[in-house]
């Protein structure tokens, strides 16, 4: 958090199935492994592109996490399928140390590619939905902190949960 790259709103990918893809999805996946993460979004990586994978880990934190299968969504539409907003705790690789908590949609549809540009088309609810609201905004230059609807929500994460260990987005 600080590096101007975070804040711009990244472009669509044009072509799928290239080297340079591949290669983009590897590095975001030897990182998000590295740093216990459960998704992580290109320009977290200093990449100002459409591209975020999430998902296929298990968290003793989320009980519902390991329904989410690991996926690589490329130039991603969000539709949200209710008005409910629910609040929850997020970390973010970008604000190491950090947790907050942050009203999201319950439920919704999104929709886009995987990296050989096959579509993806999936109605989701909970972490789910949570972890796909948190990376996509990445895409649009918007860090958590900024959704914190009350500053008193928002603290270090060893203070507020002691002793556990917690996956970042
Ligand atoms: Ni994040």
């Amino acid at each position: 958090m600080g590096d101007p790259r975070l804040l711009e709103k990244s472009k669509p990918v044009a072509q799928f199935d290239t080297p340079e893809l591949h290669a983009l999805i590897q590095d975001l996946e030897d990182t998000m492994k590295a740093m216990n993460g459960a998704g992580i979004a290109a320009p977290q990586i200093a990449v100002n592109q459409r591209v975020v994978i999430f998902g296929g880990f298990k968290s003793p934190r989320y009980p519902d996490a390991d329904e989410v299968p690991y996926t690589v969504l490329i130039n991603p539409v969000l539709e949200p399928l209710a008005d409910d907003m629910e609040d929850g705790w997020e970390g973010c690789l970008s604000v190491p140390g950090m947790r907050g908590v942050v009203p999201r949609y319950t439920r919704l549809r999104y929709r886009g590619f995987d990296q050989y540009g096959k579509p993806i088309d999936r109605t989701v609810s909970g972490f789910h939905a949570r972890v796909v609201q948190h990376e996509c905004d990445h895409l649009d230059g918007i860090l958590y902190p900024m959704r914190i609807r009350d500053l008193r929500d928002f603290g270090f994460a060893d203070v507020l949960f002691p002793g556990q260990q917690l996956e970042d987005e």
